[in-house]
């Protein structure tokens, strides 16, 4: 059997090296904490210096850079909603993360991204309801188009584990908890 093209890794996102990994930023791009903090401290002032050149970025629009000190090639970074409830658009506005992500590591022929579960830190997006919105957008980029090949859902704690298995186990995984 073909090895799963989805996959769950825990630990820290900024070890990986993969093609790109994704960053949960700020419509700035300047940095903040979270795993942009951790992002811009492992790869050094050059990713700053390259994120003011873009003049920022919308929520649920995505950017690359390079990756400078990082073991990952690039950075694709993406601005997640911050949750006020549900009734705002959320989960759309999450899902474009998600796709404008993928989309941009297809056109850069990338063959490896990973996502650090988006929003659900610093902007509240309740965690369950993140990670059906994140598998399902994945399945849905990935029957679609053969790049990138690997997608890897990076897991900073054991709740997330369990919650990506379960969405990645559930064939409709955005029915899972989906207040938005
Ligand atoms: N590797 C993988 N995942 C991580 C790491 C890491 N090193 N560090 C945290 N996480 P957050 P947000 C997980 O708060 O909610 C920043 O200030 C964390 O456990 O980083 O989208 C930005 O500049 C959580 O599950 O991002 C924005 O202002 C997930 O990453 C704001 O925070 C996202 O948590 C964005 O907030």
């Amino acid at each position: 059997m073909a090895a799963p093209r989805i996959r769950i890794e825990t630990g820290d996102i900024t070890r990986l090296a993969v093609d790109a990994i994704v960053n949960a930023a700020n419509e700035s791009l300047l940095g903040g904490g979270g795993v942009d903090g951790a992002i811009h401290r492992a790869a050094g002032p050059a990713l700053q210096s390259e994120c003011r050149t873009l003049g920022g970025c919308p929520t649920g629009e995505a950017r690359i850079t390079g990756g400078y000190r990082l073991p990952a090639r690039h950075v694709i970074h993406t601005v997640g909603p911050v949750w006020q409830g549900g009734r705002r658009g959320e989960s759309g506005l999450l899902s474009a993360c998600y796709r404008n992500s993928l989309e941009l590591a297809r056109l850069h022929r990338l063959g490896s991204i990973a996502f650090p579960a988006i929003s659900t830190g610093i902007y509240g997006y309740p965690l369950q309801a993140a990670t059906g919105i994140a598998v399902a957008e994945v399945r849905r980029f990935v029957a679609r188009e053969p790049r990138p090949e690997q997608i890897v859902f990076v897991c900073f704690s054991a709740e997330a584990v369990a919650l990506y298995e379960a969405a990645l186990a559930d064939p409709e995984p955005q029915n899972t908890g989906n207040m938005g």
